[in-house]
């Protein structure tokens, strides 16, 4: 198994050193893997002039995984759009096809009272959100900002981007979804703005076609708006969500902190083969980054996802799983997730101890 390791900037070099950490313990175990390194993002840009330079895109697509840590940074912020961090995660996603996104959230018994809900509001919390990743907003056209005729005389600048949605691209990202509910507890959720959007009406509509394929599942349809709420309300009405991919960008963020912290979380993205990149849900955090105070579980918990999803291996999945869940039973916590009594450890600290829990 090749994976290719773009470990990004901010936290990401931290994150993913952890996660390397791991995968090193499995192959001396005797998985057979190999790991390259290539930067992406802010560290692509300080390479090569590029957020994802070509030779990195090369080895992701030669490679059979790829593990992500996060881009971004206030350095860049400046850059030209193109050549901004994001704009690298962005183009990698598009570029290999990467349409489904996989973002679980769960919560450990033991971490309920770092969640800023009641605990019986998130207790027993499994959800996951399927969140289309290469259309919408992100990337529909046309997109820009240009000089316009203004409503009270003169020009001034307008900015505009395209909410759009082919059938098919809603077609299989809801097979990806009714498909995932089939091997969970066979309830989806399909969230849009059908009540504004001509955009989110067909994509209702698509829905409801390939539902007929899958009569077991029970279907649902809530607007974003209302799913913002229910999900902070009672987040144990869902097992799956699949939605668009802003709606779903703003909902897993929110869907995050139902779980104790958004560095607990890791996500999916993947292709029609199930070739996948595998990245934590949240940012770069330059605010912290350097400190070795960064969570690495979301990142560690990628590889498990990795090896579910992209190399069929459910064993060593569980195997990383229950590692994190030991070490979150010993009570060790990085500061996010930290609350009395518990044992404050750091990034590091905290990949050796999964580590020790193999
Ligand atoms: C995410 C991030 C990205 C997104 C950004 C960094 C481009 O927020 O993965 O959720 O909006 O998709
Ligand atoms: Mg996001």
């Amino acid at each position: 198994m090749k994976i290719a390791v773009l470990s990004g900037d901010g936290i990401g070099p931290e994150i993913v050193a952890q996660a390397v950490k791991v995968l090193n313990a499995l192959k001396s175990d005797g998985l057979k893997i190999e790991m390259e390194a290539a930067p992406i993002g802010g560290a692509g840009y300080d390479a090569a002039g590029d957020p994802l330079p070509a030779s990195t895109l090369d080895l992701a697509r030669a490679a059979d995984a790829i593990l992500l840590g996060a881009v971004g940074g206030p350095q860049y912020d400046l850059l030209e759009r193109p050549l901004r961090p994001e704009r690298g995660l962005l183009r990698i996603r598009k570029e290999l096809n990467l349409f489904a996104n996989l973002r679980p959230a769960l919560l450990y018994p033991e971490l309920a009272a770092a969640s800023s809900l009641k605990p019986e509001v998130v207790s027993g919390l499994d959800m996951m959100i399927v969140r289309e990743l290469t259309g919408d907003v992100y990337f529909g056209e046309p997109r820009g900002i240009e000089v316009r005729p203004s409503p009270n005389g003169g020009s001034e600048r307008v900015g505009f981007n395209t909410m759009l949605y082919s059938e098919s691209e809603v077609r299989r990202v809801a097979h990806v979804a009714f498909r995932i509910a089939m091997k969970r507890d066979r309830k989806l959720c399909s969230v849009e703005k059908a009540n504004v959007l001509e955009c989110s009406e067909l994509w209702k509509e698509v829905v409801i076609e390939v539902s007929k394929d899958y009569p077991e599942v029970a279907l649902s349809h809530m607007y974003v708006d209302n799913a913002a709420m229910q999900l902070i309300r009672a987040p144990k009405q869902f097992d799956v969500i699949v939605t668009g991919n802003i709606f779903g960008d703003i909902l897993s963020d929110a869907a995050s902190m139902l779980s104790g912290s958004i560095g607990m979380l890791p996500s999916a993205s993947l292709d029609e083969n199930n070739k996948g990149m595998y990245e934590p849900i949240h940012g770069s955090a330059p605010d912290i980054a350097g400190r070795d105070i960064a969570n690495p579980l979301a990142t560690i918990l990628s590889v498990a996802m990795m090896y579910r999803y992209t190399f069929g291996d459910s064993r060593t999945a569980g195997r990383i799983e229950n590692a994190v869940k030991r070490v979150i039973a010993q009570g060790y916590r990085t500061t996010d997730i930290w609350t009395e009594g518990a044992t404050r450890v750091s990034c590091s600290a905290m990949g050796d101890a999964v580590v020790k829990n193999l």
